[in-house]
């Protein structure tokens, strides 16, 4: 069931430049399925900016019901939203769209994710490892700066991290550490830029994954069509990223 709440922040703090890791409260984090799903947040009470941001969700924690967001803040609207303190309310709708298949995964799977592509793949790494499935964890970023999370996937499995600037990691892309890494993995998952999810999915074309898509969006419900793509079915086959998706089988969807 997909809600409008307005939820009370629990706790906002910076933990990588411009990245913030938000954590709110609500009965919405009840109806959460998957990771992977995301929520559209309207960031300010006024009538500017008037669209919602969609947001990923990075961790759930149903015993609490809050979950933890994770954002970029570089517009207007994600600046806003970094303003706002404990105990001020956000309006959130959510849970939208449909998460990665947390049943895929026999024993081993491979999360790979690029920049604010990393969050989703958190709460994913804890219901995979929560089954018995050993997950590894290959996160790129722009630069030491822009890294956020390592000891928690650390805590989770072995992860491998890749910068840009070579400031920390690997240097380069998540592509120059998979070369290096063996394929005795039964399903991979991704989620970061288009370009990353292209190259994961040449990487690996016998193996079983699964690709979350970073698209513009608008009413992030299925109404307006901002966010459609077409398929690898036929010429006319289209689907919505934020209703169909965000998740979809390797393969499926054409950028
Ligand atoms: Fe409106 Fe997907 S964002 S249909």
């Amino acid at each position: 069931m997909i809600r409008q709440e307005k939820m009370v922040v629990v706790s906002q703090q910076q933990i990588a430049r411009n990245i913030f890791e938000l954590i709110v409260k609500g009965d919405l984090v009840q109806d959460m399925q998957e990771p992977g799903q995301f929520v559209h947040i309207r960031v300010a009470d006024s009538f500017e900016p008037l669209l919602r941001r969609p947001i990923s969700i990075a961790e759930i924690n149903r015993e609490e019901s809050q979950f933890t967001m994770i954002y970029r803040s570089e517009g207007r609207g994600t600046s806003l939203l970094a303003e706002k303190a404990v105990g001020a309310t956000i309006d959130v709708l959510g849970p939208l769209g449909h998460g990665f298949d947390v049943d895929a995964a026999k024993a081993k799977a491979y999360l790979i994710g690029g920049g604010i592509g990393v969050p989703p793949l958190y709460q994913l790494a804890k219901e995979l490892n929560a089954k018995g499935v050993e997950t590894v964890h290959i996160l790129g970023f722009e630069s030491k700066e822009a890294v956020f999370y390592e000891e928690k996937f650390k805590a989770l499995g072995e992860t491998h991290i890749a910068t840009v600037d070579g400031s920390h990691g690997t240097q380069g892309f998540v592509t120059h550490i998979l070369n290096e890494l063996p394929k005795d993995f039964d399903t991979y998952y991704s989620c970061g830029p288009t370009a990353m999810l292209e190259a994961v999915q040449w990487a690996y074309p016998e193996k079983q994954g699964f690709l979350s898509y970073e698209q513009r969006m608008g009413c992030g419900i299925g109404a307006c069509f901002a966010c459609v793509c077409r398929t690898t079915k036929s010429e006319t086959d289209y689907i919505k990223v934020c209703s169909d998706g965000p998740v979809f089988p390797a393969g499926v969807v054409i950028v």
